[in-house]
């Protein structure tokens, strides 16, 4: 196993110092909307109006995998919650419930956010994707590629993980090591499992080239 196989595994030495990571985001920001990535939902939050829901269940309308779905929600209701306990749609999966693992990372309008950690209110009339959108029909090749370089042990960070690296490679679609580890960084593995999990993405990138 070499040092750069090793460093998959976000450390405070292998965290990206340049723009946004999800966890120092998160870290920096107190969690608000859960947003992961370049920071660019951030910015769009900071230009839309907040939205406004009266106390107790509302029905909203959650465009999931490229169907409108209504749905009912408190406020406080997080997205993962909408998605696995209101709709169930449950490939997400729930295991810090803090913004800190990635296990629950769903795409929202192109970037990733950690679903536990987002107000199910603040996805309306946003593109949501899910770990299901990837597994309908003939396997996506970054799912393909975590089976064949056994990329997974337990599965409980994978659909996390999967997602993450389908939208790490819809960024950058032949990334470098590096932009393999920082797309990556706000995921956590507690099996271990970078090494293949570094070596199915880098060969998804060659597959899709
Ligand atoms: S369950 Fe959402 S980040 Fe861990
Ligand atoms: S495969 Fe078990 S936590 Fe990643």
């Amino acid at each position: 196993m070499s040092k750069k196989d090793i460093e998959l595994e976000p450390t405070p030495e292998t965290t990206p110092r340049k723009g946004f990571s999800r966890r120092g985001f998160l870290g920096g920001t107190g969690a608000a909307a859960g947003v992961l990535g370049t920071g660019l939902l951030e910015q769009e939050a900071q230009a839309a109006p907040p939205a406004v829901m009266p106390p107790g269940e509302a029905e909203i309308t959650l465009t999931v995998n490229g169907q409108a779905r209504k749905v009912s929600v408190e406020p406080r209701t997080t997205l993962l919650d909408a998605l696995r306990e209101r709709m169930q749609i449950t490939g997400s999966k729930r295991v810090c419930d803090r913004g800190t693992c990635g296990a629950c990372s769903v795409i929202v309008n192109g970037k990733v956010m950690y679903g536990c950690s987002m107000l199910a209110v603040d996805a309306v009339g946003k593109k949501i994707e899910t770990i299901e959108a990837f597994s309908m029909g003939k396997p996506h090749p970054v799912m393909a590629a975590f089976v064949e370089h056994d990329a997974l042990q337990c599965g409980y960070c994978t659909p996390g993980m999967v997602v993450a690296s389908k939208a790490l490679l819809d960024k950058h679609p032949n990334p470098t090591s590096e932009q393999i580890i920082e797309g990556l960084g706000g995921n956590l593995c507690r099996c271990g499992t970078y090494v293949g999990i570094k070596k199915a993405v880098a060969a998804a990138a060659g597959r899709r080239a």
